[in-house]
C-alpha cells in the first residue's frame, strides 16, 4: 500500500521527491524516506511517522543529487520505525531499494543470506531485496548495465508474493531500475527527464505520458532514455499511454481537504461518467462492451460482482439493478471471500470486478481465479491502464478523476451510475424492460443537478454532526437498496470518526440488536423505497420508543417527527443510493472534522490495499 516516488534528470531531485511524497502521504503514513545519488556515492535519510517529520531531519536540504528514490510506508513487516523505513541498503551499500508490497518468502530469503553472512538491520521482508541483488552481482560474470540488470532479474526470480521496487546502485549514478508485480507502478515520461510514481495523480503536474509494466517487465531508466525487458532481459517495446486528468484534479482546489473536495465533485463525477454512453429515447451507446453481445449474455445463468469495502458496497447497488433490469440472477462477495473458497462459477458467469484503483490484490486474485474458471470477466475502474484492466477480458472505466482522501466518495456514486449504464446495456441487448429503462435513463441524466440540490444545503447536516461527535455507537438502518446505504454509510463513519457504528436492515433489528438501543443512542435510517415507507417508519418508531435520537435520510413525505429529517430529491429506487449517501458522507465528514482528526488519512488505513 505504500507509496513510492522517483526522480532521474537534471534538477535537484529532493524537493521533488518530498512533493511526491506529500501527494502520495495517504497510501501510508507510517515512516518515510529518500535516497538520492550524491558526488560521493548514494545517501538515505529517512524518519519515523509523516513526510513532515522527515523534512525535519537535519541534512535533508543539503542532498543536491539528481536522482533519487522516495517512500512512505504502510508497516506490514516490522514496527513502524527509523530502521524500518524504506529505503533499505544492502550491506555494503551499494544498493539502496524501495518497495512497495510483501515479499511472502523473506524468512527463507533472510537464512540463505545469513548463510552467506549478510546481516540485517531492520524486521522488514523488504531488507533481502537489496542484499539478494548483493549477492548476485557479486557472482555475475556480466559486465556494464547486463551485470545490474542480471541481478536484478536473478533477485526477482526468487520473490514471492508482490513487489513495486525501484533501485539505485552507486556504480550507475546515471541510472535507476524499476521493476514491479502485483504491485503499482508508472513511470512518466518528461523531457530529458523522468518520474516515477506509484500512481498517476502524484507526477500529473510533470507529464501526461506514462509509460505502464507488465508484470516482472524491468525498466533501466536514463535521463533521456528508457530501455524495457522483459522477465528474461529480452528488449520490449512500449508505447507511452497519454492520461486525460489535468493537473488540477489531483489538488486541494481550495477546499480543506480532499474529502470535502471529491464530495462536492459528485456531480461532475456522474456526468462524465454518464457522458455520452445515455441518452434519452434512444439505445446506449457503449462500444467497450460490443464484445457482451445478445447471444454471451442469453447464455449466461448468473452474474457474479466481487469487490472490496466501498467498491462492494456499489456492487450491493448493482446487484438489484442486474437482478430487476436482467432478469439475470447476482451474487455478491468480498473478494478476500471470493478467492478463498471454490466459488460455483464457469463459462455461464460473467464476473464483474469493480476496484476504484484497479490495485486491490483481493479484487485482482479473485478475478485471476474466475478467469482459470472460464468465466469472462469484466472489471470497473477508475483508473486507466490500472493492473485490473490489464487483466480483465473487458474494462469499463467511471470518469471520476482522481480520488485521494482514503474515504471514497465519489468512486462509489459513479460505480452505482455506471453499473446502472451497463444493466441498461444488457437489458436492451436482451430486449427486457423496455419502458422501465426509458425512466430510469432519464432518471440518471437528472442526478447530477439533483446532487447539487444536496450540497448546497448542507447546514442542517452539519448541526446534527455537531450533536453526535461525541458518541460511541451509533446505528444505521434501512429496507432493500436502503439497507445498502445504510452499510456504506457505516462504513465512512467508522473510517473517518473512529466512531463504532453496525449497519442493520431495518426489519432485523427485532431479532436482536434492539437489545443496544437505549436513551440517546443515535439511529440513522435511509428511506427512499415509496412501497416500503410504512414499514420502515414502524421500525423507526420502535427505537424511537426506547429513547433513539434519529437522523433521516429520504425523498418520501413522512407525517411523524424526528430529529433530524434530511430530504433529498425523488428519484428512481435503484439508482437512489447516488443521492441519498451524500447526507451520510457529509454527517461523517463532519464528525471527523468536530472531533479535529485527518479526515483525508484515517489512522491504520491506505488508499489502495495492495496487500492480501
Ligand atoms: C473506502 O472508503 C475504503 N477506503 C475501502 O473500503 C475501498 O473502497 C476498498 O479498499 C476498495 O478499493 P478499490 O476500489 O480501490 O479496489
Ligand atoms: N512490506 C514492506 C514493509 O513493511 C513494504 C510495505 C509497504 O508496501 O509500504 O516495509
Amino acid at each position: 500500500m505504500c507509496g513510492i516516488i522517483g526522480y532521474i534528470g537534471n534538477k535537484k531531485a529532493e524537493p521533488i521527491l518530498i512533493n511526491g511524497l506529500l501527494r502520495l502521504e495517504y497510501r501510508g503514513y507510517d515512516s518515510a524516506g529518500i535516497s538520492t545519488i550524491e558526488k560521493n556515492g548514494l545517501k538515505t535519510i529517512k524518519n519515523k511517522g509523516r513526510v513532515s517529520e522527515l523534512e525535519k531531519v537535519s541534512g535533508i536540504n543539503d542532498l543536491t543529487g539528481t536522482i533519487g528514490i522516495g517512500h512512505t510506508r504502510w508497516a506490514t513487516h516490522g514496527k513502524p520505525s527509523s530502521t524500518n523505513s524504506h529505503p533499505h541498503m544492502d550491506n555494503s551499500k551499494k544498493f539502496a531499494v524501495v518497495h512497495n508490497g510483501i515479499i511472502e518468502n523473506y524468512a527463507d530469503l533472510k537464512d540463505f543470506l545469513k548463510s552467506q553472512n549478510y546481516t540485517f538491520l531492520s524486521e522488514t521482508d523488504t531488507e533481502v531485496i537489496p542484499n539478494l541483488i548483493h549477492y548476485y552481482y557479486q557472482t555475475s560474470k556480466n559486465t556494464g548495465s547486463k551485470k545490474l540488470l542480471e541481478a536484478v532479474s536473478n533477485t526477482i526470480k526468487m520473490l514471492k508474493g508482490s513487489y513495486a521496487l525501484e533501485i539505485l546502485c552507486s556504480d550507475f549514478p546515471d541510472n535507476m531500475i524499476v521493476v514491479r508485480k502485483d504491485s503499482p507502478l508508472v513511470i512518466g515520461k518528461g523531457l530529458n527527464e523522468n518520474y516515477i510514481s506509484s500512481d498517476i495523480p502524484a507526477i500529473l503536474s510533470f507529464t501526461k505520458d506514462f509509460y505502464l509494466l507488465n508484470d516482472n517487465e524491468l525498466a533501466f531508466i536514463s535521463r533521456d532514455s528508457i530501455e524495457f525487458y522483459d522477465s528474461n532481459l529480452n528488449k520490449i517495446e512500449k508505447i507511452p499511454q497519454n492520461i486525460t486528468w489535468n493537473a488540477g484534479a489531483a489538488e486541494k482546489n481550495g477546499y480543506p481537504d480532499f474529502m470535502l473536495k471529491e464530495i462536492n465533485e459528485q456531480p461532475m463525477a456522474i456526468r462524465e461518467t454518464i457522458g455520452s454512453r445515455i441518452t434519452s429515447n434512444s439505445k446506449s451507446i457503449i462500444p467497450d462492451l460490443d464484445g457482451l453481445n445478445k447471444s454471451y449474455l442469453s447464455s449466461i445463468n448468473k452474474i457474479s460482482i466481487v469487490a472490496c469495502g466501498t467498491a462492494m458496497h456499489a456492487g450491493l447497488a448493482g446487484k438489484t439493478l442486474f437482478e430487476t433490469l436482467c432478469e439475470i440472477p447476482v451474487e455478491v462477495e468480498a473478494a478476500s471471500e471470493f478467492r478463498y473458497r471454490n466459488p460455483l462459477i464457469n463459462e455461464k458467469t460473467l464476473c464483474i470486478f469493480i476496484s476504484q484503483s484497479g490495485e486491490t490484490a483481493d479484487t485482482i486474485a479473485a478475478l485471476k481465479l474466475a478467469k482459470s474458471k472460464g468465466s469472462k470477466t469484466l472489471a470497473i475502474s477508475n483508473v486507466i491502464g490500472s493492473s485490473i484492466s490489464r487483466e480483465a477480458d473487458f474494462t469499463i472505466y467511471t470518469h471520476a478523476g482522481p480520488e485521494i482522501a482514503v474515504a471514497s466518495t465519489k468512486a462509489y456514486t459513479s460505480q452505482i451510475v455506471l453499473l446502472a449504464i451497463i444493466a441498461i446495456n444488457f437489458a436492451e441487448k436482451l430486449n427486457l424492460n423496455k419502458e422501465k429503462l426509458e425512466e430510469l435513463k432519464k432518471d440518471i441524466l437528472l442526478l447530477p443537478s439533483q446532487l447539487e440540490e444536496i450540497l448546497g444545503n448542507i447546514q442542517n447536516i452539519k448541526n446534527f454532526a455537531q450533536k453526535i461527535y461525541k458518541e460511541k455507537d451509533i446505528f444505521f438502518i434501512g429496507r432493500g437498496i436502503d439497507y445498502t446505504v445504510a452499510l456504506e454509510g457505516s462504513l465512512k463513519l467508522k473510517e473517518i470518526s473512529y466512531i463504532h457504528s453496525e449497519a442493520y436492515p431495518s426489519g432485523e433489528l427485532k431479532h436482536g440488536p434492539i437489545a443496544l438501543i437505549e436513551n440517546d443512542v443515535t439511529v440513522i435510517s435511509i428511506l427512499t423505497n415509496r412501497l416500503l415507507v410504512e414499514k420502515s417508519i414502524s421500525n423507526i418508531q420502535e427505537v424511537v420508543t426506547r429513547g433513539a435520537k434519529t437522523f433521516i435520510v429520504t425523498n418520501q413525505e413522512l407525517n411523524h417527527k424526528f430529529d433530524e429529517v434530511i430530504q433529498i430529491p425523488k428519484t428512481n429506487t435503484l439508482i437512489s443510493p447516488v443521492l441519498s449517501i451524500v447526507p451520510l458522507q457529509l454527517l461523517s465528514y463532519y464528525i471527523s472534522k468536530e472531533k479535529g482528526l485527518d479526515v483525508d488519512k484515517p489512522r491504520n488505513l491506505a488508499k489502495s490495499v495492495t496487500v492480501e
